[in-house]
């Protein structure tokens, strides 16, 4: 059995001051890894973070004979000598966005086989929506043994109305649409930075899309894509996090590389309904608060609403907020593992439905705390800079994979932080 014994020890912190330079994001570069997949050449990918998502996505491309180069954040990606494989589920269950091969493989190769994608557990996470879409290109689908074996006599353009903006399928849709010389068009797309991001990066590579960044997705793809170069943006779940993190303590914060400030206008209307004064100046954001939180209720919901992931951290920011709060999380029903760790803290929480209830209270206290996925994990290293004494968090693993190094960057801002 595999045991992660690494964990982070922190102190409460009465004051945080500093800067952070926010890594690259995560949720974009994974499909833009994947959609590179249907170039011939190098593709290279600037910005691009080191975590344990990427070096995932990255294994199972080595899978298929592409060569992948992550140096000082620059990501190579060389598919001239790609081949087809199977890619095997000790290697798709690591990552969510395993499943975005689906899409690019297809429209490559017209067949693909891939064991299951994993992913943070924090729900179903069903993959019908994908699937349903793909059938309607054409593509035949059997699951064997925890593998999807789908191929295609030629993959086709569709019409095909999503029944919720899944971002992973919307993702999928158009990395399988912009690869072939057919016209398809998604409605009730996802409309996330991250799937605009993707049709940015699939414009440049020679596909056309219309309507980027409404429900309403037009594709005209083609067959002939070529390998581009990519500047990824900053990690608007990351920058969300140290937000609200600041936002929860005294802090004068400053952080960097925000290059497009309307990704983040969701988080800073709540760091702001929480209290916290946010500036932006240039490419960086200032955020001063005197650390008394303000109780409220608040939502999580499809992007523009206050995102999912970000759920757990404002879960923890709310233990300090005088009066009762309520968190409704609409995304993913099972959601709420943060409630049961921040218990231990001494957090007067509870979960009723897809709600959590938080009574702020004056004093919670350190204690050792499990983190079981990767913003649940992030959240609880919040929670620790606001508990007295200390707290540990174990199991971080689970924040490598989305967090480049959350230790180094709450340390730039005087936080008594460290690997444990
Ligand atoms: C992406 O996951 C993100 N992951 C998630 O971030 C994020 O929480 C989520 O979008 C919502 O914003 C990546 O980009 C890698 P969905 P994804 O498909 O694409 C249901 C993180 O911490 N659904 O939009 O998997 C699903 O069960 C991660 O970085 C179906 O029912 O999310 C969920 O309830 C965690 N059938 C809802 O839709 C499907 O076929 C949203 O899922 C697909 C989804």
């Amino acid at each position: 059995m595999w045991v992660d014994l690494k964990a982070i020890s922190v102190r409460e912190a009465s004051c945080l001051k500093g800067t952070v330079s926010i890594q690259g994001s995560k949720n974009t570069v994974l499909p833009i890894i994947a959609a590179s997949l249907l170039a011939d050449g190098v593709s290279v990918i600037y910005n691009c973070p080191h975590i344990d998502d990427v070096e995932a996505m990255c294994e199972l491309l080595n899978c298929l004979n592409v060569e992948t180069k992550l140096v000082n954040n620059v990501l190579t990606i060389d598919t001239s000598n790609a081949r087809y494989a199977c890619l095997p589920e000790k290697l798709t269950c690591k990552l969510r966005s395993s499943v975005l091969l689906l899409g690019a493989m297809l429209a490559k190769w017209g067949h693909a086989g891939l064991g299951m994608p994993g992913g943070c557990a924090i729900g179903m996470r069903p993959i019908d929506i994908h699937l349903d879409g793909l059938r309607l290109m054409n593509v035949n689908i059997d699951c064997e043994e925890g593998m999807l074996c789908c191929s295609s006599k030629g993959l086709k353009g569709c019409d095909y109305t999503l029944r919720f903006p899944s971002v992973g399928a919307t993702e999928n849709l158009l990395i399988a649409a912009s690869g072939i010389g057919e016209i398809t068009i998604l409605r009730g797309a996802a409309k996330e930075p991250e799937v605009i991001e993707l049709c940015k990066y699939l414009m440049s590579m020679g596909a056309c899309i219309e309507g980027i960044g409404t429900e309403v997705l037009i594709i005209k793809g083609t067959a002939n894509l070529k390998s581009v170069s990519y500047t990824n943006v900053y990690d608007r779940i990351v920058a969300g996090t140290y937000l609200l993190l600041a936002t929860a303590v005294c802090s004068e914060v400053r952080l960097t590389g925000i290059n497009d400030i309307s990704y983040l206008k969701n988080i800073i209307g709540v760091c702001v309904k929480l209290g916290a004064c946010i500036i932006k100046i240039n490419d960086s954001i200032r955020i001063a608060s005197d650390g008394l939180v303000k109780a409220g209720s608040f939502s999580t919901g499809i992007y523009p609403d206050f995102p999912t992931d970000l759920q757990p951290v404002l879960a923890s920011v709310l233990m300090k907020a005088y009066g009762e709060s309520v968190i409704t999380e609409t995304v993913f029903e099972k959601r709420f593992s943060i409630v049961n760790e921040l218990l231990k803290l001494g957090a007067a929480i509870c979960v009723d439905k897809n709600k959590i209830i938080i009574n702020g209270k004056k004093e919670i206290h350190g204690h050792t705390v499990k983190a079981t996925d990767l913003r649940q994990g992030a959240a609880l290293v919040v929670a620790g800079v606001m508990a007295k004494g200390y707290t540990t968090i174990t199991d971080i693993s689970f924040i490598e994979r989305g967090y480049e190094d959350i230790v180094r960057d709450i340390a730039s801002l005087g936080a008594d932080i460290a690997y444990a």
